[in-house]
């Protein structure tokens, strides 16, 4: 039995990523979770015939249930950016609705994997593992920071230039998720024609909506690589599954940094192995260092939101 929750299931990606999820057939029960229109969507995935069973969950009152018994909670709740926003402007917003999600979770599913997609993720993670501490069921291998989408668009751009099939392409990005606290490892061909592009790539998609919010389709089809794959680790236990992840890391101990993505393997207990920062050259080693500050602050900020509560 594999129980699947998704916290702001309405929403623009909440929908599509939970159509994804409700195709894998290793999930047997899908808890799609939102303040509105929840009821709806539900009945419309249910009709889709493969085994999970569809449940819908409105509002404060219902969200412990969505959450009870949960393997995985996946969380792209909250407001978008606009255009002119960095991601950091969503924290006011964001990091209280994060915080009382993962409330919830750490009372009714302490040992759930959680993976948190609502920005700033470089302040969101640390939030939620703040507030699973307080709560005494804080398991670093179990708190992800989906940066998949960096990796997805990393993967196209490199196709695009043509050397090779996108299939193919398995780029590396390591760091964070936002502007320059994104380090993509390209090859020196590579370096000036993209590097820009993949820290930025999301700020095209929030300019072509124009106001309507960011990337959500294309999000969703890299969240659901991100679900997938924790599923082959947790449930079939495949071995060799490795996702860029941000999470609770010692891998830039050295500049003072807790959480930093770099390839980890999953496995039964979620993170298995974590993989060391690869060899930078002199290119990656400037993103490296001008990735720090930014990040530090940003954990720091999250940190700071929950233990700065009584
Ligand atoms: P959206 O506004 O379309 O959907 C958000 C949903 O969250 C809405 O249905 C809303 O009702 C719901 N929501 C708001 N407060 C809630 C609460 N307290 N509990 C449960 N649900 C709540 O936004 P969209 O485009 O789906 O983006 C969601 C988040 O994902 C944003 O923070 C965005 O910045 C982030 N994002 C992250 C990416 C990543 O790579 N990790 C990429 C793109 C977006």
């Amino acid at each position: 039995m594999v129980k699947v929750a998704v916290l702001g299931a309405a929403g623009g990606i909440g929908q599509p990523l939970s159509l994804l999820v409700k195709s894998n057939p290793l999930v047997t029960e899908l808890a799609l979770y939102d303040i509105v229109n929840t009821p709806g969507v539900a009945a419309d995935l249910s009709h889709i015939s493969t085994p999970a069973k569809v449940t819908g969950y409105k509002g404060d009152t219902e969200l412990a249930a969505a959450l009870a018994g949960a393997d995985i909670v996946v969380i792209p709740a909250g407001v978008p950016r606009k255009p002119g926003m960095t991601r950091d402007d969503l924290f006011k917003i964001n990091a209280g609705i994060v915080q009382t999600l993962a409330n919830s979770a750490a009372k009714n599913c302490p040992k759930a994997f959680i993976a948190v997609i609502s920005n700033p993720v470089n302040s969101t993670v640390p939030i939620v593992a703040e507030v699973f501490k307080k709560h005494g069921v804080f398991d670093p291998k179990r708190i992800f920071g989906v940066t998949t989408l960096d990796i997805t668009r990393a993967n196209t751009f490199v196709g695009q230039l043509g050397k090779g099939e996108i299939k193919d392409k398995s780029v590396t990005v390591i760091g964070g998720h936002s502007g320059v606290t994104i380090i993509p490892i390209l090859s020196a061909e590579e370096i000036d024609a993209l590097t820009h592009r993949i820290q930025y790539g999301g700020d095209e998609v929030v300019k072509a909506k124009d106001g309507a919010g960011s990337a959500t389709l294309s999000m969703a089809y890299a969240g659901a690589q991100f679900v997938n794959a924790l599923l082959d680790a947790v449930v079939l236990k495949k071995s060799g599954i490795t996702q860029c992840t941000y999470v609770k890391s010692d891998v830039a101990a050295a500049e003072g940094v807790e959480y930093f993505s770099t390839v980890v393997e999953l496995g039964p207990e979620g993170v298995a192995k974590i993989h060391p920062i690869p060899p930078l050259n002199e290119h990656e080693k400037k993103l490296y260092l001008a990735a720090i500050p930014e990040l530090k602050a940003n954990i720091e900020k999250g940190v700071a939101f929950v233990t700065s509560q009584s």
